[in-house]
């Protein structure tokens, strides 16, 4: 029993994590601009060109502001942490990789599985977006509709009713570009700075654009009343912006991936201004109500009479949605990858094919997982697993901070979070946990359930192959093998 639960908590040493970092290659030349403009590249997307207007039609009117501002913060307090996880391990898996050395093995292994939440799900978010601003743009340019039957989900999410029939069978433009995005990972496009930065200047440029040709429409009487209370099957009032807090949580997922402080912390204040100023907006130029759509920006200047702007507005959240779909889909691949090499998956997700020299299974994998949520399940649902997903992850995250400074003092951080291992971690943890339960029961009852799938799947595979595992095995059977180290890992990560 005993030597269940040290298998269960066994822990994998930092020194072996990072000289596996320093055998990656990973690019530590770019200068602070750069890594703050790939971040804002990698972040912005579904969550500011989706997510804003439903967060204020259902949840918190006008308001949706301060649950961007909510949400920053809970964001800042986390980034900090992983600020200084980064820069002690530098290894890509991120919460996977910190979780396992800080708390053991199961916990590494519940948060490699909380991440599928995060990006597969999140990434079937932002292809459903993908397909509603597509349909935007071919009306708006080519006076073009598309039937519902092959561009909505067969169910749609009500908070007081549950499941409810949907308008189509398939969501077929979302399921399509995932195809596409799973296709062109798998035949092998590396993400160069090039890319990134053209994903963030178009971002940026449609975001500009927005903003200064929608100022002289903004309207103050849509911001009165700023927290509206409770009409119909809606809550709304100071509840509902907590809610929508949640929800649009979903649009700092990213920063997480990066593996520079100045990179998490600047992406961040520059994400975080632009969203709230383009809450402000969307909610001054339409009434919130409005908004309650999947391509709200685009929505609401095109009922201003913009037919330019609606056209490029659409092109330039297509494009953006693109970037997030590539960089969600190849961040998946990439913890399923390390997850292979530590044992607790099967080899095959470690295995880079012959030719395109990429992690092709764990491509192929994710790309099923994400073009069956895309195609099928409705987006609040999507929405809320993985902002409850994410959330749950940077807690841990944090958490991982202040334990490592107890159990790992000896070990160098290059960055540390500022105020000593308790404050800004604990802040952390509370504000990610105090949003998680403001998602509702539902939400986390749907988290615990996941968690449960995943450790059926630990107690049946990974708990058995784990590497970690069978070398401490042998090694008290009397091999040489160093204790709480993996053996030598052949190849390089999976950063492909
Ligand atoms: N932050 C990313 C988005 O908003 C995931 O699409």
């Amino acid at each position: 029993m005993s030597a269940i639960v040290a298998n269960l908590f066994r822990t994998k040493s930092v020194q072996r994590l990072q000289e596996e970092a320093a055998d990656n290659g990973m690019n530590r030349t770019l200068g602070a601009l750069d890594l703050v403009l790939i971040g804002v590249g990698d972040i912005i997307g579904a969550g500011i060109f989706v997510i804003t207007g439903r967060a204020a039609a259902e949840y918190a009117g006008p308001a949706v502001i301060l649950s961007f501002l909510f949400a920053s913060v809970a964001c800042a307090f986390a980034g900090l942490c992983y600020a200084e996880l980064a820069a002690m391990i530098p290894v890509s898996g991120s919460a996977y990789t910190y979780t396992y050395a800080a708390f053991g093995e199961i916990f590494g292994w519940i948060m490699g599985f909380d991440l599928i939440l995060e990006y597969s799900v999140g990434s079937g978010l932002v292809a459903q977006g993908w397909s509603a601003y597509f349909l935007k743009f071919l009306n708006a340019a080519f006076g073009i509709t598309l039937s519902p039957t092959w561009t909505s989900t067969p169910w749609n999410w009500s908070e007081k009713h549950g499941f409810v029939p949907g308008d189509g069978y398939i969501n077929l433009p979302a399921f399509l570009i995932v195809l596409v995005v799973t296709i062109v990972l798998v035949v092998g496009v590396r993400q160069s700075s090039v890319f990134n930065h053209v994903a963030c200047a178009i971002k940026l440029v449609v975001i500009l654009t927005f903003l200064f040709a929608t100022v002289g429409y903004i309207d103050s009487n849509n911001w009165t009343p700023f927290i509206p209370g409770p009409e119909g099957d809606r809550d709304y009032g100071f509840k509902g912006v907590l809610r929508a807090s949640f929800s649009v949580f979903f649009s700092y997922i990213g920063f997480d991936a990066r593996d520079m402080p100045i990179g998490i912390l600047g992406s961040l204040a520059v994400c975080s201004t632009l969203y709230i100023l383009v809450a402000l907006f969307l909610t001054g130029i339409a009434p919130f109500k409005t908004l309650n759509n999947a391509a709200p920006l685009a929505n609401a200047v095109s009922a201003l009479g913009f037919r330019w702007l609606t056209v490029f507005v659409s092109l330039g959240a297509l494009a953006g949605l693109t970037s997030v779909q590539v960089v969600a889909m190849m961040a998946q691949p990439r913890v399923f990858y390390s997850m292979s090499k530590d044992g607790l998956l099967p080899e095959a997700f470690s295995k880079i094919h012959p030719k395109f020299k990429t992690p092709y299974v764990p491509t192929i994998v994710t790309g099923t997982v994400v073009g069956l949520a895309s195609a099928f399940v409705p987006m609040d649902v999507l929405n809320d697993m993985t902002s409850s997903g994410t959330l749950f992850a940077f807690a841990m995250v944090c958490l991982a901070v202040g334990v490592l400074r107890f159990t790992r003092p000896d070990v160098e951080r290059p960055f540390k979070v500022p105020l000593g291992p308790i404050i800004i971690p604990g802040l952390g943890v509370a504000t990610c946990l105090f949003l998680l339960v403001s998602g509702g029961i539902t939400s986390i009852i749907r988290l615990f359930v996941w968690m449960a799938i995943g450790l059926v799947i630990y107690g049946t595979y990974g708990y058995h192959h784990s590497k970690l595992r069978n070398i401490e095995d042998s090694d008290s059977d009397g091999s040489s093998a160093d204790s709480g180290k993996l053996p030598a890992e052949d190849g390089k990560k999976g950063d492909a």
